[in-house]
């Protein structure tokens, strides 16, 4: 597929199918992660796949990041995508696979190119898993209980930063497009 049609093509996903994911296909779109780009090459992101009851286990977590969620999500979103937006945080969508990224952070590095390197590999793993017939969600929400997080995954006390949350399966849905907005660049000295 060309790899415009691939980026427009790619949806959030929230919604999957029970169907399990190769582990073989997981290694294909982890390589392709690791391709991206990363300040001074140091590949500082460092990536957890659970599946199983491990992503079982994480539900409870991510039905606590509602709660914070929750409130913001009420104001800004109409009734049937809030039901839809709650659902999923409860179930990730039955999503039977669950990526986390982290940085492995370096003294020698900007933190926000650590944090931006971890994210190119991030759409390299989404880009990929549209390639293959995957959907994903990239999640921030993780973040709103990344204490709980590390310790479920057993980092607490290194040096990892959690980064995102990312759900991986054969969709089960074909969600709308979500709108982009214009003026969102500068162009200087092209007149
Ligand atoms: C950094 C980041 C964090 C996100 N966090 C969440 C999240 O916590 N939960 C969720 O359902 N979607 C999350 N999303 C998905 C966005 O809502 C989605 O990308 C956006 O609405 C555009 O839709 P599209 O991905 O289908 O084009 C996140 C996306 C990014 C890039």
């Amino acid at each position: 597929m060309d790899i415009y049609e691939l980026m427009r093509k790619r949806r959030s996903i929230r919604k999957y199918k029970s169907e399990p994911v190769p582990r073989a296909l997981l290694e294909r779109i982890l390589e392709a992660a690791s391709w991206a780009p990363s300040g001074k090459n140091m590949q500082n992101w460092r990536f957890f796949v659970l599946q199983g009851h491990y992503r079982d286990d994480y539900l409870q977590y991510s039905q606590k990041s509602w709660d914070t969620i929750r409130p913001i999500l009420e104001k800004r979103l109409k009734p049937s995508l809030y039901q839809f937006t709650e659902r999923f945080f409860y179930t990730l969508g039955d999503a039977p696979v669950v990526i986390f990224a982290y940085n492995q952070p370096d003294p020698e590095e900007n933190p926000q190119t650590s944090m931006g390197s971890v994210y190119m590999a991030v759409q390299n793993l989404l880009l990929a898993a549209e390639a293959e017939g995957l959907g994903t969600c990239a999640m921030g929400s993780p973040l709103e209980v990344k204490e709980e997080v590390d310790r479920f995954l057993g980092v607490t006390g290194t040096d990892l930063e959690l980064i995102c949350g990312i759900t991986v399966g054969y969709p089960d849905h074909s969600p709308p497009a979500a709108p982009r907005q214009e003026g969102r660049i500068t162009w200087l000295g092209f007149d």
